[in-house]
């Protein structure tokens, strides 16, 4: 605890810094993450059948592979065929965070994509065609009673997607991303306290996951009410 205590005095201004790159890289990739998975849902289940083959060899692929992987290709491999992401001078690392940020918005799309469609077809397919023998059209039936239904299921998945980002963004530590892992492992190198620093950086994981949970909860609450 006392040891704890030093370290925070003394390097707290590190733990911060990474804090702070934790948080806008979660947050970008949550952003992206739930536009294209909601994009890649739809295509999921669209009627068109290339566009469905394209988005399950898409989800299937990134699912299968680790997120490290994903993560060094983009900023080590694609460099090697012309594909380098530019550094803006402005912002620093620029090409760091926004590798960090496309691996994982990829990565968090497809598993977006997968939460939606577990959800509308988790709604029994009853619903549809008693929408339809009343006349409604495809796109109304879906709009008007199938999706108010899956929404109730989609939304504490998307919640606790949005928690597993936080915590899988400690990864872009290995492309020298000055995230909260990144930062305390330089705090370790020049310490020797890795069981004090270790204990740090989990405390503000979980201070963040929690929160992040907490917000997400309440969010959802609000919609519930009335119900
Ligand atoms: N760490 C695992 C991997 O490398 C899980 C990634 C989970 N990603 C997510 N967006 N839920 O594939």
């Amino acid at each position: 605890i006392e040891t704890i205590g030093q370290l925070i005095a003394r390097y707290h201004s590190f733990f911060e810094e990474g804090i702070v790159n934790t948080l806008v890289i979660a947050a970008f990739t949550v952003l992206f993450g739930t536009i294209f998975g909601t994009l890649m849902s739809c295509m999921r289940m669209s009627k068109i059948l290339p566009l469905r083959w394209f988005a399950v060899a898409y989800i299937e692929f990134i699912r299968g592979t680790p997120l490290m992987v994903q993560l060094m290709f983009i900023f080590y491999g694609l460099p090697m065929i012309g594909f380098t992401l530019p550094d803006i001078s402005w912002i620093p690392n620029f090409s760091r965070f926004s590798a960090g940020i496309i691996a994982m918005s990829i990565n968090s799309c497809a598993y977006v994509a997968e939460i939606i469609r577990s959800g509308v077809q988790a709604v029994d397919y009853g619903q549809m065609e008693a929408a339809r023998s009343i006349g409604f059209s495809h796109g109304q039936a879906m709009r008007l009673v199938v999706l108010p239904q899956a929404i109730r299921n989609i939304l504490p998945a998307l919640g606790n997607e949005f928690v597993t980002v936080i915590k899988e963004s400690s990864i872009v530590s290995v492309i020298g991303l000055a995230d909260l892992m990144f930062r305390t492992n330089d705090v370790i190198a020049v310490t020797y306290k890795s069981l004090a620093c270790l204990a740090i950086a989990a405390l503000c994981y979980f201070a963040m996951t929690f929160t992040g949970g907490r917000l997400i909860s309440l969010a959802e609450r609000k919609m519930n009410h009335g119900k």
